[in-house]
C-alpha cells in the first residue's frame, strides 16, 4: 500500500491537500470512510488525546487497517494534539501514521527540547512514522467558542518556523497564519470566516521546505483555503464542523423515531450529516 509521506508527496506536487477529519465513533469513521470513497481520494483520521480515550487507540487503529485491508485504500491515521512522550509511544506501537507532538503552549525552546525528544521516542518505535512539530498559539479544542481565546491571532514567522525545524527535524510542520481550534457563535450561526495569511504561509514553506499543516480548518473562508493549499499547506485539518454535524444528525435522527431504541436505526442521518460536511471540503481541498 502506498505510504502516508507518498500520498503527501503526490499532493504537494500537485498543490492539493490531503484533508484530515477527526472521530470518536463509528458516525464519524464510517462518514469520513464513505466521504473519501466515493470521491477515490486518500484520507487521513485523526484523534485527540480525547477521542483516543474513548475510542481506545489499539481499536481506532484496529478500524483503520480494517479499511486498508479489505479495500487496499489510501487512509491514513493521526495521532493528533498528542501531548506527552507516553501517549505518543503508545499510538506508535498500535500502528498510527503520524503523531503530532503538540508542544505549542510551552516556550519555544522547551517545545523544540521536548519535541526532538518525541521524535527519538517515536522513530525508534518506527522510523516511517512521520511526526509533526507545532508552534503558534491556536487555540485548544474543537468547540463553539464565546470569544476568541487569549493568544491567538499571533502569527508565526517564516525565521521561528526554520529555526524550529532545524533544531527538530520534524517531518511535518504546524504554524500559526489566522487559523484557530473551534468556531465562534457568528461563524456557527452567521456569515462571518475566519481569514488566513496566505502571504505568511508561503513565506513559511519557502523557509522550511517539508510538509505543512493547517489546523483549525472549520469555519475558514473558502478562497483562503484554496490559495493556502496552493501556497504550500499539504494536510488541512476540520473538526468543529463535524462535531457540528453529528449532533444535529443525531438529534434529527432521533426525533424521527422517537420510539426507536436500534442504535444503528437511529443514526443514519447523523452519518448522512457527516458525510455531506467531509464531502463537500474533500472536494474543495482536492480541487486544481
Ligand atoms: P477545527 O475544530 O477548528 O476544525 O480544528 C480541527 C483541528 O485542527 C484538529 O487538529
Amino acid at each position: 500500500m502506498t505510504s502516508l509521506r507518498e500520498v503527501l508527496n503526490r499532493a504537494e506536487a500537485d498543490r492539493v491537500a490531503v484533508g484530515h477529519f477527526n472521530f470518536s465513533d463509528l458516525v464519524g469513521f464510517n462518514a469520513i470512510v464513505a466521504a473519501a470513497r466515493d470521491q477515490r481520494l486518500p484520507v487521513m483520521l485523526g484523534l485527540s488525546e480525547g477521542e483516543r480515550e474513548f475510542t481506545g487507540v489499539r481499536q481506532a487503529a484496529a478500524l483503520v487497517k480494517a479499511v486498508r485491508d479489505e479495500y487496499d485504500y489510501p487512509i491514513f491515521l493521526n495521532a493528533d494534539h498528542t501531548h506527552s512522550i507516553a501517549n505518543a509511544e503508545a499510538a506508535a506501537k498500535a500502528g498510527f501514521d503520524e503523531i503530532i507532538f503538540d508542544g505549542s503552549a510551552l516556550p519555544f525552546e522547551e517545545n523544540i527540547a521536548q519535541t526532538r525528544k518525541a521524535i527519538e521516542a517515536i522513530k525508534s518505535i518506527n522510523p516511517a512514522i512521520l511526526v509533526e512539530g507545532e508552534i503558534g498559539w491556536i487555540g485548544a479544542s474543537s468547540a463553539v467558542l464565546d470569544k476568541i481565546p487569549d493568544g491567538v491571532g499571533v502569527l508565526t514567522t517564516a525565521d521561528e518556523a526554520k529555526q524550529f525545524v532545524d533544531a527538530t527535524l520534524v517531518d511535518v510542520l504546524s504554524p500559526a497564519v489566522g487559523n484557530m481550534h473551534g468556531m465562534l457563535a457568528s461563524m456557527v450561526h452567521g456569515n462571518v470566516r475566519k481569514r488566513l495569511n496566505i502571504e505568511r504561509i508561503a513565506e513559511i514553506k519557502a523557509a522550511v521546505r517539508i510538509f505543512m499543516t493547517l489546523h483549525g480548518g472549520s469555519g475558514t473562508n473558502d478562497d483562503d483555503f484554496r490559495r493556502a493549499i496552493k501556497s504550500g499547506m499539504t494536510i488541512v485539518h476540520v473538526n468543529t464542523e463535524l462535531r457540528l454535524a453529528w449532533r444535529r444528525g443525531v438529534e434529527a435522527g432521533l426525533a424521527a423515531a422517537p420510539n426507536e431504541v436500534a442504535p444503528y436505526k437511529i443514526l443514519g442521518p447523523a452519518v448522512e450529516a457527516v458525510k455531506e460536511v467531509v464531502s463537500s471540503r474533500l472536494e474543495l481541498f482536492s480541487s486544481r
